[in-house]
């Protein structure tokens, strides 16, 4: 019988394997229990699977917050967001994602998260190197999936631009701006969270990154700039900044990079930042969806 992640059991005890997906990144992780604990052997495979597919995806897993801070933790620092008001409860490292509300009305997670393409924490001097997802409430209607992620390569979207444009991005620096980025939500009407306080301000300056960074592990050349947080291109004014920006953002967004994924309650996922961007689709309007996210801090981009 073919290998299919279908066929295989999530709690078999034989050594787990990655199954790529039909996309030009992502894997499918099999024989891996999150919550029996993985080994020191595991988890050294789910990072050599991360950084060889982009995206590795564990289907069926049943676990606790707890486990998901813990196993994140297998993956570096676990970065505790400045959002702390939707934190999971004693679990500072986790941040709901969720449109749905509490007993008072308020929303319990962050509900706009997303919404544009984007690299976890770009807007960050140390931007988060990897991200651990975890399906808890997955919207559906007439059978259908909905609230997909979608993820770009960004080192396939580097790897394809003509060699010209290569030598012309690959010593340029942008500006990365939380700011920025929720001005740009506002302005498409899509802003579904208070506004920064001057101290949340003050916490995320704008920075700048290299246009390309090459990845700390594979060394594979990464476009490093997003729809959703660069605001300009260090040094190019006007028109002609605007439009390699313009082009950049575009240019990974296409679907031939994509891996587009249909969660399932239970999936955990995991994503490396410098080797993808991503979005989310927001096409469930009040159907319930939950997801809980932890970030790990990685190094200064070069
Ligand atoms: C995120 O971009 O952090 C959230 C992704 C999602 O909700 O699908």
């Amino acid at each position: 019988m073919p290998l299919t992640a279908a066929s295989q059991d999530v709690t078999s005890s034989a050594s787990p394997s990655a199954i790529p997906m039909p996309a030009p990144i992502g894997a499918e992780i099999v024989g891996i229990d999150v919550a029996a604990g993985p080994s020191q052997a595991d988890y050294q495979f789910l990072r050599d699977a991360l950084h060889e597919h982009s995206v590795i995806v564990l289907r069926g897993q049943d676990i606790t917050p707890q486990q998901q801070q813990s196993f994140g933790a297998h993956f570096g620092e676990l970065r505790t967001s400045f959002y702390n008001r939707y934190a999971v409860p004693d679990v500072p490292a986790l941040t709901i994602v969720s449109n749905l509300r509490g007993a008072d009305g308020e929303l319990i997670g962050i509900a706009d998260a997303g919404m544009l393409w984007h690299t976890d924490g770009s807007y960050l001097k140390t931007p988060d190197m990897y991200t651990v997802l975890y399906g808890i409430e997955i919207p559906h209607e007439g059978g259908q999936v909905l609230g997909d992620t979608v993820f770009a390569s960004a080192w396939g979207a580097y790897d394809a631009l003509p060699s010209g444009m290569q030598r012309r991005v690959d010593s340029l620096r942008a500006v990365h701006s939380f700011t920025v980025h929720l001005e740009k939500k506002q302005a498409k009407g899509q802003l579904k969270r208070a506004p920064l306080t001057e101290e949340q301000r003050k916490k995320v300056p704008d920075v700048d990154h290299p246009v390309v960074r090459t990845h700390p592990i594979n060394g594979r050349k990464c476009l490093f700039v997003t729809e959703g947080h660069t605001s300009e291109i260090v040094g190019l004014d006007g028109a002609e900044g605007s439009e390699l920006l313009e082009f950049l953002t575009e240019h990974v967004k296409q679907p031939q990079f994509q891996y587009r994924h249909h969660w399932k309650k239970g999936d955990l996922i995991v994503w490396d930042n410098c080797a993808v961007q991503h979005l989310a689709v927001f096409d469930y309007g009040q159907i319930p969806r939950r997801l809980h996210r932890a970030g790990i801090s990685g190094p200064v981009p070069v």
